[in-house]
């Protein structure tokens, strides 16, 4: 595995702007993702930590700064150039699942499949055969036509982590991905999470609260007045 970062993010500013208050919530923010490696950004709530995921994982932009994302400049792409490399390179965890609710678990691990690049009439046998196995790589094979409201909450994150891993991302970006769940379960998905993501050999970083989560990822950032730095 080369030590080139799979991201690499420097300098990033962003400040929002609320009824003419302005808050500045990242003041210069840099870190640098490896492959096969697993880290954890810790901070106190409110000080942008869903922020910082959000622009790495292309769903907002930084007001300065640069992001390289396997070694491409991402902060000046176009909306649907930006949208077809988040595709890609990038698979996310939300607290809340984020599951589209009148679609069965196994649609749901499909959906961005569908959305890659090429005739989907002709890649349509092997993509279904890859979500049943993105399904059975999460233990649940047996719930494939399951709607998410027909699923545990554990189930529903399992489902999260088939879709968002099934395109084989360079970088995977999980938000409090345990934090809606009772700590045995929320123990199991992290298990799964953190192996998943070690044998695909992706750059992973997991907002947490938790110290015990941070313990288990390779090493941990910590975001305080707008600026990352290494736990020691
Ligand atoms: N779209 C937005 N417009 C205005 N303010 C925002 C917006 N998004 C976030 N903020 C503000 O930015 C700050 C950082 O929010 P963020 O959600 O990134 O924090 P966090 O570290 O993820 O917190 P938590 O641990 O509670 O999830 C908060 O004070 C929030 O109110
Ligand atoms: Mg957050």
């Amino acid at each position: 595995m080369s030590n080139v970062p799979i991201l690499s993010a420097h300098h990033l500013f962003k400040t929002f702007t609320l009824g003419g208050d302005s808050l500045a919530v990242l003041k210069g923010a840099s870190l640098d993702l490896l492959a096969g490696k697993t880290v954890a950004l810790m901070g106190a709530s409110g000080t942008g930590k869903s922020t910082l995921l959000h622009l790495l994982g292309l769903l907002d932009s930084p007001d300065q700064g640069t992001i390289l994302l396997d070694g491409k400049e991402v902060q000046n792409l176009s909306q649907s150039a930006s949208s077809k490399l988040r595709a890609e390179k990038v698979g996310f965890v939300f607290q809340q699942f984020q599951l589209l609710p009148e679609l069965s678990a196994f649609e749901n691990v499909l959906m961005p499949r569908r959305l890659a690049r090429g005739s989907w009439w002709n890649r349509r046998k092997q993509e279904q055969e890859r979500a049943k196995e993105a399904l059975e790589s999460v233990g649940l094979g047996n719930r494939a036509k399951h709607r998410p409201t027909q699923l545990s909450g554990g189930e529903q994150q399992r489902v999260a982590i088939a879709r968002a891993l099934i395109s084989q991302p360079a970088l995977l970006l999980a938000d409090e991905p345990t934090g809606n769940l009772d700590a045995q379960t929320g123990d199991e998905i992290l298990q799964l999470l953190l192996q998943l993501a070690r044998e695909q050999g992706a750059a992973c970083l997991l907002a947490t609260h938790s110290a015990a989560v941070a313990a288990q990822c390779d090493s941990t950032f910590i975001l305080k007045n707008g600026e990352l730095h290494p736990a020691p």
